[in-house]
């Protein structure tokens, strides 16, 4: 890395006034900024003055390449073969990684899969495997790669040696209302990603009222310098924009969303839970070249799931990393939360949106969520969606059925599910639930 030194008023300066800032400045920024050497009020307005003018595909890259060698790149060469993972930018109700890793896996591909915790409205991948008991997340490199090697996956949550500048630039950007940026997004997700050791991506990139992103062409934006960035650093990265503008299938909160998966697992399942898996699944197995096309890959994944070896990688992993298989056999030992309400439907109709950031918040309220990142979650917590978007209802239909042990909570809950979800007349047009793929060639239109 480079070892040159600059003003940093003066880098702040630049960037301020719209200035391209060069590999090194940023380099030195980020470099300095790990070691202590500069302040974080400098750093902040650095961070503010990007988001007001944005950073270039050539600076989001230093960006990204700063924070990927502020800690240490994994070297995964002892497991065979090309080290696929996924990324979602986060939804309500995506319980996708939970079916499409064992998935790939069975499929002889290596996914080394590091995820976070919900926050927010959004859930985490970590807080839904830890609702298995006994499952652990937390374990040294030596352990992940002998995981990975053993059982073609692993799923854990960030270690301190994987890009640590990101972690505490991720902290200020979240005190300092400089989060929502394209350009700080993707060299936040991407240096994470990139330092797991992987030798391609896929990334859900999702937009609608559930997403990061609410506005498709933000999505597309975002899409493109994701993809733009992984190239740059020789991974193959193929990205779908994928629609958020109801939860993902109809379980929303911890257990109930890995209830929902076994389901899956198991070949049942929600159709759009499924439609996203296999595509994502079967891009996967064709970027780990275990499949000659992406519909080779999807055939495969399948398969997998017809033939019980995604089921059976599902009930191998979680027993590896320390959960309770019964559990999984049989989903419904689970002890069931106090209290189990249905909420009816107001009037008749047809369900015709959702404000699925709405359903996530109220998700949060029943004890499935956090607002900081130091809340615990209820692993029982929750809701079940029995309508969704294009379905008929009648006045007094059970249209969710609330899980939660705050017994307080139930009421207020139930109220802003009704308000979430509006039901009208007339039917809507069906949603597309992938509308592009962005890849090294463009974007194109998903046709299915
Ligand atoms: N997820 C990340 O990892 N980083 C961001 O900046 C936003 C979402």
């Amino acid at each position: 890395m480079s070892e040159k030194t600059f003003n940093t008023a003066s880098l702040i300066r630049k960037k301020r006034d719209g200035e391209e800032l060069s590999k090194d400045e940023i380099q030195y920024l980020i470099r300095a900024y790990t070691e202590d050497k500069i302040p974080d009020y400098q750093i902040s307005a650095f961070l503010m003055a990007s988001f007001l003018n944005g950073l270039n595909t050539d600076e989001a890259t230093a960006l990204t390449e700063s924070m990927l060698h502020s800690g240490i790149v994994v070297d995964l060469s002892e497991t065979p073969g090309k080290k696929v993972d996924k990324h979602s930018t986060g939804g309500v109700g995506d319980k996708l990684s939970l079916i499409l890793a064992p998935i790939v896996a069975a499929c002889g591909v290596p996914v080394p899969m590091i995820s976070g915790r919900g926050l927010g409205h959004t859930g985490g991948t970590l807080d839904k495997l830890e609702s298995i008991p006994g499952f652990t997340v937390d374990v040294d490199l030596d352990r992940y790669k002998e995981i990975l090697k053993k059982q073609n996956l692993v799923l854990v949550g960030q270690t301190e040696e994987i890009a640590p500048a990101d972690k505490r630039i991720y902290a200020l950007r979240d005190v300092t209302a400089t989060v929502e940026s394209i350009p700080l997004i993707a060299g936040s997700i991407m240096s994470k990603k990139l330092a797991e050791g992987i030798d391609a991506l896929v990334l859900d990139v999702k937009f609608g009222s559930g997403a990061f992103m609410k506005r498709h062409e933000d999505a597309v934006k975002l899409a493109e310098t994701l993809v733009g960035i992984g190239e740059r650093f020789g991974k193959k990265t193929i990205a779908y924009l994928t629609n958020m503008e109801q939860p993902l299938g109809n379980a929303v909160g911890n257990w109930l969303e890995v209830k929902e998966s076994i389901d899956c697992l198991r070949g049942g399942g929600p159709d759009d839970v499924m439609e996203i898996t296999h595509l994502l699944a079967g891009t996967m197995i064709y970027l780990g070249d275990m499949a000659d096309s992406v519909e080779e890959g999807i055939e495969m994944s399948r398969q997998s799931v017809e033939d019980g070896t995604a089921f059976q990688k599902w009930v191998d992993i979680v027993e590896e990393q320390g959960g309770d298989t019964s559990v999984i056999e049989d989903p419904d030992s689970y002890p069931k939360a106090d209290y189990i309400v249905d909420v009816p439907a107001p009037q008749g109709g047809y369900v015709s949106e959702m404000d699925a950031f709405a359903l996530g918040m109220a998700s949060l309220e029943l004890g499935a969520g956090r607002r900081a990142k130091e809340d615990s979650v209820d692993p029982q917590a929750g809701f079940m969606l029995h309508k969704k978007i294009g379905d008929p209802v009648k006045k007094g239909e059970t249209i969710v059925t609330i899980h939660t042990n705050k017994k307080e909570m139930a009421d207020a809950a139930a109220e802003s599910i009704q308000k979430a979800i509006t039901i009208k007349q007339i039917a809507p047009k069906p949603l597309r639930q992938v509308t592009h793929r962005v890849d090294t060639d463009g974007i194109h239109d998903h046709i299915v």
